[in-house]
């Protein structure tokens, strides 16, 4: 199950806004990644797209440094493979000229004309509409597969998103667009469904009727920096919760798929976010702001978004249906640790005494371990 698989069709890798804070963090070290476990293809080119303008040998530089500070072991040889597959064009997002500059560039470094292109969006979202339309004129150039993959945040809300995903789909068809969020790709969250598929001790465990409670815990002790501009307009539930945090508790609950094929597991996904209600009484969801965050460069003084959240949720589900849910998560907070306790219920035997339920704690960070505490009722 989830096995790691190798891209076998050659490959147009397009980056755009390669000079960003997400392509250096994390989608450089990822692309050298993919080449140290052998998975690319035979032939692939990677293309940085940006504003900036560098030549092919400065954008190579740049995709080294970002490999070699965010990755601790890096293969001389390796690193200088991806190199040598690397190219930079600088252009306007919104020009047609940029992008038959680009296409004319991947035509001359790429031997196999049915190769597949994979464009990715590491812009900020207000730039959405205008790549696609572009790369919507720009993909009758290419007589291979055309993919695009955009990161979250897709939209502000349901129906920002309907709408701009309806304005894709003049461009490309539904299979043709990847929607991701990278936290998926942290291997401690990777590792939650073969965790379940190995261990059927485990997944046994996971009923909920046997759960007193699930509690999803995410807290940071860094503020908000350099992503401030971005954060201000979303906050900490936008941020975390409704992403990243719903895919955890998603995984842990759904139903298991009975293979790892992407719509089957979208679907059991899907059958649980869809069940999940907030608790709406009082008090079942806290908000707070850290001290400090409106002094921060480029924060209204009376902004109110939160950097902090708690809150109560339950799973409209039968065999879920009043186990409580409890996610919380926060900015600058005293400690860093993710992690996600559940909560057995009291047997007959632990009833009327005061041994401390049964719990599973799975931890995501800074370990990625897993592990339990099981209470002995010593009283008798
Ligand atoms: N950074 C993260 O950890 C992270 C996490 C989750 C999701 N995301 C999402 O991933 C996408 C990229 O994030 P990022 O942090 O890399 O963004 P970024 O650094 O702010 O922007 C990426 C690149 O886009 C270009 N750009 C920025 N603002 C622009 C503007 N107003 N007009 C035209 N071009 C502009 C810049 O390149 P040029 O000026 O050279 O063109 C910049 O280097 C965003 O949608 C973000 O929400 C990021």
């Amino acid at each position: 199950m989830l096995t790691k698989k190798i891209i076998k069709e050659n490959l147009n890798f397009i980056l755009f806004g390669a000079s960003g804070d997400l392509a250096q963090l994390k989608l450089f070290p990822s692309l050298y990644e993919l080449v140290w476990q052998k998975r690319m293809p035979a032939h692939y080119i990677i293309f940085g797209f940006a504003r900036t303008q560098w030549t092919h040998a400065e954008f190579r530089d740049h995709v080294e440094k970002s490999v070699r500070t965010h990755l601790d072991h890096v293969d001389d040889d390796l690193l200088s493979e991806l190199l040598a597959h690397v190219y930079y064009v600088s252009g306007s997002y919104d020009d047609g000229k940029s992008y038959e500059q680009l296409a004319a560039e991947i035509h001359r470094y790429q031997p196999d004309p049915s190769a597949k292109t994979l464009a990715y969006y590491a812009i900020p979202p207000t730039l959405f509409q205008s790549v696609t339309q572009q790369l919507g004129g720009m993909r009758t150039q290419f007589s291979g597969p055309f993919h695009i993959m955009i990161e979250k945040p897709f939209g502000q809300d349901r129906e920002s998103a309907s709408d701009l995903f309806q304005f894709i789909l003049n461009y490309f068809d539904h299979d043709e667009v990847f929607l991701l969020d990278h936290y998926l790709g942290k291997s401690s969250v990777k590792s939650i469904l073969p965790l379940r598929y190995y261990n059927s001790v485990l997944n046994f465990l996971l009923q909920g009727k046997e759960i007193a409670n699930i509690q999803i815990s995410a807290l940071e002790t860094l503020g908000v920096e350099e992503r401030i501009g971005f954060f201000d307009q979303v906050g900490i539930v936008k941020d975390m919760i409704q992403s990243h945090l719903f895919q955890v508790l998603a995984l842990l609950t759904m139903s298991m798929p009975v293979d790892e094929a992407v719509k089957n597991i979208r679907r059991e996904k899907g059958n649980i976010l869809a069940a999940l209600r907030p608790d709406q009484r009082p008090g079942s969801l806290v908000l707070g702001q850290y001290k400090g965050y409106r002094d921060q460069p480029g924060v209204p003084p009376d902004s109110n978004t939160p950097t902090f959240a708690a809150l109560r949720c339950y799973l409209d589900l039968l065999d879920w249906y009043r186990v409580p849910i409890y996610i919380r998560t926060g900015k600058r907070l005293s400690h860093k640790h993710t992690y996600v306790t559940i909560e057995f219920k009291k047997s007959i035997f632990q009833e009327n005494t005061r041994a401390q339920p049964n719990r599973l704690v799975l931890e995501l960070f800074p370990s990625e371990k897993f592990k339990s505490t099981w209470s002995i009722n010593m009283e008798n």
